[in-house]
């Protein structure tokens, strides 16, 4: 950020931000551009982000991972952010929604197996709630895992899978008792290199164009029941679960681009000049930057806010699902809000494709919309504090 820091970090804390900014300026910012252009996924850079220990930070030594707290890997995933938002998302869905799940519902074998891969970048994780016909409403899935000795055969076509295309793990909910409907859904780690997998169609993305989306297909797919993660019936628990973690995650991702969007507009605002000043000095400009950076500070501290509150459940097992939610809603609201007025502050300029606020204003989309929707986090929020539903 610019200027003093509002929340007090530790040491620790700030090494590990500024070695992700380090980082992420010198190695990630320079190719954003080329590889938004052409869709590659950034192989090269995500390899070198799981030797710095960023594809597995929360997860513990033991396990092969970076061993640090929420707080870090927010840090990270901002600075990353900033730089590109779909290693963002890379690293989010690796960490969050792939190693956080294993972590917290795993057994001790598969803690072993999947973790130490991922973490230490050998391999990459996916997640895979979505379903052509259930999105938001994620408890009406229709893929099935049927229970065959020791083994489920899992058949169906789930769809919007952050890096499919190059997973090597996939968490899959599936309903294992369709008629008990969220209490009927199971979870399941997905290998790709076995018979009856195989993947869709590749989804061509507005923004985050580096991170490979995908659907995926099961036809006869043989999960061996060592594979389950957690009981039968746990499935919808689970998934809910981790999207509270994911969504800090994202909260952090969002705040990451809602900073390269301002800071971008802030040197432009002081470089640019019309009608004989510096377009900053209009007070239509200026006041643009003081609520963009008014709502990132506010975005800033939520975000830190629920980074704490899961690292407190880590003792307490006490759920964060409030916090996470108002903070992936707040700080995606102003990822677009401060893109949408970045691309305005530097007008034709910020239209093209030779400046970054293009990209930034076409990453924070999705931001409002994956893992979760505004709309379901005002919905998550609401039920929370009414009571109601
Ligand atoms: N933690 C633990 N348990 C939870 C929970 C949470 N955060 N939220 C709900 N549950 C439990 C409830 O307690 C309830 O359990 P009981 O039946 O035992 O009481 C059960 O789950 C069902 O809860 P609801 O009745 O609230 O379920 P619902 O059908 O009304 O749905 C919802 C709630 C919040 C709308 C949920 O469906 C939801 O979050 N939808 C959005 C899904 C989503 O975010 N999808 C994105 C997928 S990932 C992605 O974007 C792609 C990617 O790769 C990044």
């Amino acid at each position: 950020m610019t200027g003093k820091d509002l929340f007090p970090l530790s040491e620790e804390h700030q090494m590990i931000r500024q070695a992700a900014r380090d980082f992420a300026q010198n190695e990630i910012a320079p190719i954003a551009a080329e590889f938004d252009e052409s869709g590659e996924f950034p192989s090269k850079t995500i390899k070198k982000m799981s030797e710095m220990g960023f594809m597995g930070i929360e997860v513990p030594e033991d396990y092969g991972g970076a061993g640090m707290d929420t707080l870090a890997y927010v840090l990270a995933l901002e600075e990353i952010s900033k730089a590109d938002a779909a290693h963002g998302t890379i690293m989010s869905v690796n960490n969050s929604l792939f190693c956080y799940g294993i972590l917290k519902f795993g057994t001790e074998p598969q803690k072993q197996k999947f973790l130490r891969e991922i973490a230490s970048g050998s391999a990459i994780g996916a997640y895979s709630l979505t379903e052509p016909m259930s999105g938001s409403d994620a408890g009406t899935m229709r893929s099935r895992a049927g229970r065959a000795g020791d083994h489920y055969i899992l058949n169906g076509r789930k769809s919007w899978v952050t890096s499919a295309p190059v997973a090597d793990y996939i968490v899959v909910f599936s309903l294992t008792e369709p008629e008990k409907k969220h209490h009927g859904i199971t979870a399941f780690i997905i290998e790709t290199d076995k018979p009856g997998f195989a993947r869709g169609k590749k989804e061509p993305k507005l923004g985050i164009r580096a991170s490979a989306t995908s659907e995926i297909v099961f036809e006869d797919y043989r999960v061996p029941v060592e594979n389950r993660l957690g009981e039968e019936g746990e499935g919808f628990k689970i998934a809910m679960t981790v999207l509270d973690a994911g969504r800090i995650g994202i909260a952090a991702q969002a705040l990451g681009i809602a900073e390269a969007a301002y800071e971008a507009s802030l040197t432009y605002s002081r470089e640019r000049e019309a009608f004989g000043q510096k377009i900053g000095a209009f007070q239509g400009i200026s006041f643009k930057l003081a609520d963009m950076k008014t709502r990132i500070e506010a975005s800033r501290l939520l975000v830190y806010n629920a980074a704490l509150a899961k690292e407190r459940a880590k003792n307490s097992h006490s759920r964060f699902t409030l916090e996470a939610s108002i903070a992936k809603l707040f700080a995606s609201e102003t990822a677009m809000f401060a893109a949408h007025a970045a691309v305005q502050i530097h007008g034709g300029v910020g239209y093209s494709r030779e400046f970054p606020v293009e990209r930034y204003f076409r990453d924070a989309k999705i931001t409002q919309i994956y893992e979760g929707t505004s709309e379901i986090q005002r919905m998550v929020i609401s039920r929370l504090e009414t009571g109601l539903r």
